[in-house]
């Protein structure tokens, strides 16, 4: 999964034509066929079910039981999605190193959508993960045009947003990308392993793509990568789904970094992640197709496989021809590491260290009596003693957006659609008041059928923002709504009600937060020209 080529990481960059925004609580939504993701487009994801179908992002539900502490974005499956978190859990749980980093552009006031990432980077950071939050200046003002004044106005809200809702700065670190140096030297080398062709498709980029947004792509990909600059770990990036080629494109990048790659191997011609199931299950039954089991051929194993039913045809296919070239090569599992950019010095490190019988080539070696996860990290460990970055492939989290208040997408650009954390409590109050509901058309329908909760802006905000961490009362909410006990005028009046105390809570703390953040090292007035 780590390794999808890019001309995969984006069937279709462009908007999708989708007419289906109601996300349904099961993940699922009626009607969009395709689902573009697209960082700057205004694509809806229409339905996520197919993310997991035609991107490879994995549910989340799968990993949460082992999760130490879930956090209620996680229990309530708003946090639905993720790639490769498994490795980040299983280093919270086990106490070991870990990080966690999003970026915001700051292209207008942070609002309720924006709170989800920044409670997700603070949930992590109290879980104990080295914890980082960015501004994204420089893609504000390369890829949305936005002068410095104007950035400079919403980095300092984002930032006291961020703050007031608990991000430990002493434990952590916030950064703006035109502030840090490191970051910039790491997206210039991560420059050299993509080109132009490559972000054209997965950006739709083109011949009037201005430079400073490409280059806005590198820096983004240096992002991901800088918590492991000191060490590789296990980091998670928390974002919405529609950033996903930037972690798939982030992900190579890793692995394009690396000295080494560590494959499995069956014979000395190389095979790909498909055929290894196949060749597994031809080992595995050497017994029936090998003169002497203890030495089982490639052309006895390709007269078996020939036989062996598979909808996999065409791996299979290519997979007997390449047995059939190997000949009476013995067939034997192997780790392999592939030299991708080692130094001399570093491969004949990585084979003084093996230990046990070993082959060493030209650009690989195999080796025959350890494990992948035992490869993996001595790789890495020789990697890092060599002045290599060894990184991690970076994993991801993906949040549901929010349904717009108003219906339909919750967009900055239209304020009664969404709320944002500087709209005065009052304002706030009458927003939700004046909010769509999935309620019937008469009371007397709703105490008969209920209400639609799973299709309601309004039963978002409890689910989302106004339980927090009570899920009893989330729950009850829901219940109560669909059982039709719960009509729309008490509901929203209570909802309005807890969002005006959350505002006002939130912005006393943002009052406090403004001393912290003058003792920060960043700048929030850039002394760049508009
Ligand atoms: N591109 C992101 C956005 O549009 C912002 C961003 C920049 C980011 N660098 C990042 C997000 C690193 C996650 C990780 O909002
Ligand atoms: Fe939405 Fe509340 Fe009405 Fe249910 S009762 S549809 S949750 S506003």
């Amino acid at each position: 999964m780590s390794e999808d080529p890019p001309s995969e990481s984006s069937s279709d960059p462009s908007p999708s034509s989708s007419d289906a925004t109601d996300v349904r609580a099961d993940g699922g939504a009626a009607g969009a066929d395709d689902v573009a993701l697209d960082p700057w487009g205004s694509a809806t994801i229409g339905d996520y079910r197919k993310l997991f179908e035609q991107f490879g992002i994995e549910e989340f539900e799968e990993v949460l039981p082992e999760v130490p502490n879930p956090h209620y974005l996680m229990r309530r499956g708003v946090i639905f999605g993720h790639r490769d978190y498994r490795r980040v859990a299983d280093a919270l749980r086990e106490g070991e190193d870990a990080a966690v980093l999003s970026g915001f552009m700051p292209t207008g006031d942070p609002h309720i959508g924006h709170k989800m990432v920044f409670d997700e980077i603070i949930w992590h950071q109290r879980q104990g993960a080295e914890a980082y939050g960015l501004i994204a200046d420089l893609e504000a003002h390369a890829a949305r045009g936005l002068s410095w004044e104007e950035i400079d106005e919403h980095t300092e809200n984002y930032l006291l947003s961020f703050l007031a809702l608990g991000f430990d700065p002493e434990e952590g670190e916030i950064y703006r990308q035109s502030g840090n140096r490191e970051v910039q030297d790491l997206a210039f080398e991560l420059g050299t392993k993509a080109n132009f062709s490559e972000l054209q498709a997965i950006y739709d980029f083109d011949g009037e793509t201005n430079v400073s947004y490409m280059q806005s792509v590198v820096t983004q990909m240096a992002d991901i990568l800088y918590p492991q600059l000191e060490e590789p770990k296990p980091t998670v990036i928390p974002v919405g789904p529609d950033q996903d080629p930037h972690m798939r494109l982030a992900r190579d990048l890793a692995a394009r970094m690396r000295f080494f790659r560590v494959t499995e191997a069956y014979a000395s011609f190389e095979v790909v992640e498909e055929d290894l199931g196949l060749l597994r299950e031809a080992y595995e039954h050497r017994d029936e197709f090998a003169e002497d089991p203890e030495r089982p051929r490639c052309i006895e194993a390709a007269e078996w496989l020939a036989e062996y039913e598979t909808d996999a045809v065409e791996v299979k296919e290519n997979l007997v021809r390449s047995l059939e070239n190997a000949g009476k090569e013995p067939l034997r599992p192997r780790i392999r590491f592939l030299d991708r950019n080692a130094t001399e010095d570093a491969f004949q490190a990585l084979v003084e260290s093996i230990e046990g019988e070993i082959r060493v080539y030209d650009e690989h070696i195999d080796t025959f009596e350890m494990t992948r996860n035992e490869a993996e990290d001595l790789a890495r460990e020789v990697e890092v003693d060599h002045g290599g970055y060894g990184f991690y492939p970076p994993s991801s989290i993906y949040h549901r957006f929010m349904t717009g208040l108003t219906g339909g997408k919750m967009s900055s650009s239209v304020p009664a659609s969404h709320i944002s954390l500087l709209d005065d409590p009052e304002e706030g109050y009458e927003k939700v008041k004046a909010a769509t509901t999935g309620g019937r058309e008469t009371a007397e329908l709703q105490r008969e059928l209920g209400g639609e909760a799973d299709d309601c802006p309004v039963y978002e905000l409890y689910a989302y923002l106004l339980s927090g961490d009570d899920d009893e009362f989330a729950k009850r909410v829901y219940e109560e709504c669909v059982g039709g006990e719960r009509l729309c005028g008490d509901c929203k009046e209570q909802a309005a009600e807890l969002m005006r105390e959350f505002l006002a809570d939130h912005q006393e703390k943002r009052e406090e937060a403004r001393e912290v953040l003058e003792g920060l090292e960043l700048e929030i007035e850039t002394p760049r020209r508009n």
